[in-house]
């Protein structure tokens, strides 16, 4: 006998592997003795009663593919006190005892106001930018800097062929992880994070004459989109070196494709994780990775933790980058 519906729905900006994770969520529901249900559009289809029904063959197939088959959007409607009202009426109406939200600090504060208004709530990492206090990885996350990676070595070889300087702007609002471990493993001259403050005479300039001097003839900077400016920082270095330089902006790309065997096994974990919390009775959790084990906090400690960026990494990146 079924022991009722759970949901699941992906929210806020869509990353590889979130596929993975409603795959995980459906499977190990079924298995606890749960009917699964997809919400489709995140909160948006929470209140448009947009709701699937999942089996076991509904998810096959989706752990390679990137996006989510479940899409996701903005919903301004359920930051309201009417719209939390009327999303946890819904899930009532739709006998849903639990909904597994996969998303960032935003979707998870929309996941605490409906637990608090009578929806069990857990929620899971899922973005590629790596900016979730609580937790030391993101879904998404290594995939989208992979893509990144395959991109800057493209992009290097034709700085190489024409001795250029390319300045690569990667993807990453308020967490420069994408830029930092990205421009490590493209060898960067200069990587800018909007976490560590920079001047670009110092952490730019003298560092592209520094290592012009010891012999490089081509130069990568990589920018994380928090600090942006790209366009205008590769002009200003062709003005200050000599050097020609340009901007390519990745963009989008980083969040597509299919997920790293890392997605799509972190994503099948936390998606395991979230429905045992919920088989379990427990509400208002987020899932996180700590020292490589899943562990899981209330959403409130969560949301107040807050991201410590790694400096060592940084300062790695600043020695070998000659
Ligand atoms: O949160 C992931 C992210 O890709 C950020 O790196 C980026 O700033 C933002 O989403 C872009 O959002 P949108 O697709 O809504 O423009």
């Amino acid at each position: 006998m079924s022991k009722g519906s759970i949901a699941v729905l992906t929210s806020g900006g869509d990353a590889p592997g979130m596929n993975a994770v409603v795959r995980a969520v459906v499977r190990s529901g079924i298995n606890k003795g749960f009917d699964v249900l997809g919400i489709k559009r995140g909160y948006r289809g929470l209140l448009n009663k947009d709701f699937i029904e999942m089996d076991l063959r509904s998810v096959t197939n989706i752990i390679s593919s990137g996006g989510t088959i479940l899409y996701t959007a903005r919903s301004l409607e359920f930051k309201t006190p009417e719209g939390i009202k009327k999303a946890a009426q819904n899930c009532l109406e739709m006998g849903v005892k639990g909904v597994v939200v996969v998303g960032g600090d935003g979707s998870f504060m929309g996941a605490r106001a409906l637990s608090d208004a009578g929806v069990p709530c857990i929620g899971i990492p899922g973005t590629i930018d790596n900016d979730i206090a609580c937790s030391e990885y993101t879904v998404g996350f290594d995939t989208a800097m992979n893509t990144a990676m395959e991109m800057v070595d493209k992009i290097r070889d034709t700085s190489q062929s024409h001795d250029r300087c390319s300045v690569v702007e990667v993807m990453g609002r308020r967490c420069g992880d994408i830029a930092l471990q990205t421009g490590i493993s493209c060898g960067a001259t200069a990587i800018l994070v909007p976490e560590v403050p920079y001047d670009i005479e110092r952490d730019v300039i003298a560092r592209i004459i520094e290592t012009k001097e010891y012999g490089k003839q081509h130069f990568i900077i990589v920018v994380a989109e928090g600090v942006g400016g790209s366009v205008d920082l590769a002009k200003y270095i062709e003005k200050r070196t000599g050097i020609e330089s340009r901007a390519t902006i990745l963009g989008h790309v980083q969040r597509g494709g299919s997920p790293t065997l890392r997605d799509r096994l972190v994503a099948s974990q936390m998606g395991y994780e979230a429905v045992k919390l919920l088989a379990e009775g427990k509400s208002k959790r987020v899932v996180a990775m700590k020292n490589g084990k899943i562990v899981d906090y209330d959403i409130t400690e969560a949301l107040d933790m807050k991201r410590v960026f790694d400096t060592e990494l940084f300062n790695i990146a600043k020695t070998i980058s000659m």
